[in-house]
């Protein structure tokens, strides 16, 4: 098989992480959750360890401080083996910070973050990293500067580069630039925020993937559905991957980003775009049934063997 070159533009944070919250507090009180842990993490960070995991010659460019926390995250991003030549220390910020508050019962989080480093990645870094060769796809989610979110579309496209665009965190922004990416994959909540609808019914996200599709004309858009699956699009034909229930979700802290990672990986890898939903189904279940964000990522070998067990082979 192929091993897939991945170039993944985007945000690298430390995540301190609150586990057992009993729920969100109210201004001027005080709950006490039951454990937390410190992990490297960042929608970027994330992705470009999913990918990385599952074979990808992977690189990242992005942006930390020069500080404690930099120099931490950079180490784990070699540990990864992930080519870390793109990324820049900015000696005036921080380096990114998130809180995630994590429900016990659900294993969802709600965050707070400070950008840091993250707001300073360029358009010009990115055009350094594609200058160093050939990717088979670029990955990139919205925490950075949205000028290089879009210039970094518009750079893939004069290259004639795939983009997988996860549109989180949820926001509003201006479509129109981000015209004829390969795939935009929003969340429930990213979803709801980009077109205004609630993806609570067939029909409902069927209208949602409709409008996204007509605002940004991608390849396909692949809409992230939580413990229903993923509903992928290509204008007129939808195809509906379930998602694996049979796991207890404990975390999805980086279960988006580790859907987005794996799913590239094995589409670059030849599978076809139901095989790499179903794989990235596959690697995002195994991440939510894990503490921790990106420890929780799995290998490729932990994803063919989980998949393997459920008699399915790809
Ligand atoms: O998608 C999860 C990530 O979002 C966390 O790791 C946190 O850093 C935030 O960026």
């Amino acid at each position: 098989m192929k091993k897939p070159r991945i170039l993944v533009i985007g945000s690298i944070f430390m995540d301190l992480i609150f586990h057992g919250i009993p729920r969100l507090a109210e201004y001027g009180e005080s709950l006490s959750g039951e454990s937390y842990s410190y992990v490297p993490g960042g929608k970027g960070a994330n992705q470009a360890a999913a990918a990385a995991r599952m074979g990808a010659d992977t690189t990242l460019a992005g942006c930390l401080g020069c500080d404690d926390n930099g120099e931490l995250l950079l180490n784990n991003l070699k540990a990864f083996h992930i080519n870390t030549n793109h990324i820049l220390k900015a000696p005036e910020s921080q380096t990114g910070l998130a809180l995630m508050l994590v429900d016990s019962a659900s294993g969802r989080y709600v965050s707070y973050n400070v950008m840091g480093g993250n707001n300073l990645i360029t358009p010009g870094q990115v055009e350094d990293a594609l200058n160093d060769c050939h990717y088979d796809m670029i990955l990139i989610q919205l925490e950075m500067p949205l000028e290089t979110v879009y210039r970094t579309c518009e750079m893939a496209a004069e290259r004639r580069i795939p983009v997988f665009l996860d549109a989180g965190p949820a926001m509003s922004i201006p479509l129109s630039r981000l015209s004829g990416i390969f795939i935009i994959s929003p969340n429930e909540s990213e979803t709801k925020a980009l077109t205004g609808i609630t993806v609570d019914s067939n029909e409902n996200i069927r209208r949602a993937a409709e409008m996204l599709y007509q605002r940004v004309h991608p390849s396909y858009v692949l809409l992230k559905l939580g413990e229903r699956g993923a509903f992928c699009y290509d204008g007129t034909d939808s195809d509906f991957v379930p998602a694996f229930n049979d796991i207890t979700a404990v975390d999805s802290t980086a279960a988006g980003d580790t859907f987005g990672g794996a799913f590239a990986a094995a589409y670059c890898s030849g599978s076809s775009i139901h095989d790499s939903v179903l794989f990235a189904n596959a690697a995002a279940a195994i991440c939510v049934s894990r503490r921790g964000g990106q420890p929780a990522i799995p290998s490729y070998e932990e994803v063919t063997a989980f998949l393997k067990v459920r008699g399915i082979d790809i």
